[in-house]
């Protein structure tokens, strides 16, 4: 987990910054809008509801390319929200425009917007010492597969800001380095100085909701916890597509069953060429929207899924190990062993395996494919 404090600074006043790789990084604008149904809804005709449903569906699909929108159930977790859209765009005109546009629907109708936090990411005036890209990553959002996702506005002290930046990165450092024992919830951190009301918006993404309780209980016990104005309220979502989330609040089921859900993936991803990938050599590519971890070890490629099944640590920074019986990566986190052939556990505290993909060389170029 990364730090979630940051501020504005005279240093870093930009728009666009440069990336670990020089080339420049925009910054994103992120919106949280939180939803609550009018109950005379539930009220409508089965027919009727089922047709509002669809026709919110395809409203909002027909902003797939201009935003990347997220949606989240809060059914049985709050009382006074029940939807999430959580939004990420390169400018703030498409979260006016869908708003507009669900408004002008029969079902936008009966959604109330309860709350919508504006931000945008920002690269933070701490060191991250342990991981010197991570304030340049944090620019852009990239939600994970998680099935939990932890909501909440941020406000520091004022007197926060008055003490010297070395006192606040010293509060940081200790605030780090509770963050980094709990490496199954991933933060995104995104800035609202001057766009909204609080300071920042934090988002915890995670499969464990116990790990996000437990480190929240630490992070208090943190000298930095001192200069925390507020933090509430926090807000839980359930994963679920977008005819999921809606399905959630009442109404005949739309969602399709997953089975007829499942799409007609391209069976093979172009890597590049083998000239350029010798021994020794590892890579991360997007296989069928999968992150896959690509080894080449003693001319032999490996390809798997890059996200350990314990805790969703990068195998691809992995420590490889070749021995007469098997050849192996090592999970930087914590350690577990997986066969690169296989993807099965050899050691450690994992308990499941990971995929493997299939790896081709055709005419001097890599092709990775479902195994
Ligand atoms: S994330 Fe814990 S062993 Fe890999």
């Amino acid at each position: 987990m990364s730090s979630f404090l940051g501020e504005q600074t005279k240093q870093r006043p930009q728009t666009t910054v440069p990336n670990g790789k020089g080339k420049p990084t925009k910054r994103q604008y992120v919106r949280f809008a939180f939803y609550k149904l009018d109950p005379e809804w539930r009220r409508l005709s089965p027919e009727e509801q089922a047709s509002q449903k669809q026709e919110l569906v395809e409203t909002i699909e027909t902003f797939n390319r201009r935003m990347l929108l997220r949606p989240y159930t809060l059914m049985g977790t709050r009382s006074d929200v029940e939807l999430l859209l959580w939004q990420i765009a390169e400018s703030i005109e498409p979260f006016q425009e869908l708003a507009a546009a669900l408004v002008t629907t029969r079902m936008g109708s009966y959604l109330t917007l309860v709350v919508s936090y504006l931000s945008q990411t920002k690269r933070s005036i701490y060191e991250i010492r342990d991981n010197p890209n991570e304030d340049v990553e944090r620019l852009i959002i990239s939600p994970s597969e998680a099935k939990y996702l932890f909501v909440y506005p941020f406000v520091k002290t004022r007197s926060w800001y008055q003490m010297s930046l070395e006192q606040r990165q010293a509060m940081m450092d200790e605030h780090i380095r509770v963050g980094r024992k709990y490496p199954a919830v991933k933060l995104n951190t995104t800035y609202s100085f001057g766009l909204d009301d609080q300071e920042f918006v934090v988002a915890f993404e995670t499969d464990e909701p116990s790990d996000f309780l437990d480190l929240v209980q630490e992070l208090r016990e943190t000298e930095a916890s001192v200069y925390t104005l507020r933090d509430t309220p926090l807000y839980s979502g359930l994963r679920a597509g977008l005819a999921e989330s809606l399905d959630a609040l009442g109404g005949p089921k739309i969602a399709k069953p997953v089975s007829q859900d499942v799409q007609i993936q391209p069976s093979w991803t172009e890597v590049g060429s083998i000239a350029d990938f010798g021994d020794g050599a590892r890579k991360v590519i997007y296989h069928n929207g999968q992150q896959v971890a690509l080894f080449n070890v003693g001319g032999r490629l490996y390809a798997l899924n890059n996200r350990c099944s314990h805790a969703r640590g990068p195998l691809s920074e992995g420590e490889v190990q070749v021995s007469p019986e098997t050849c192996s990566v090592t999970c930087p986190w914590h350690y577990a062993k997986y066969d690169l052939a296989t993807g099965e556990v050899v050691d450690g505290i994992a308990s499941a395996p990971v995929a493997t993909y299939s790896v081709d060389v055709r005419d001097g170029v890599i092709f990775v494919g479902n195994a």
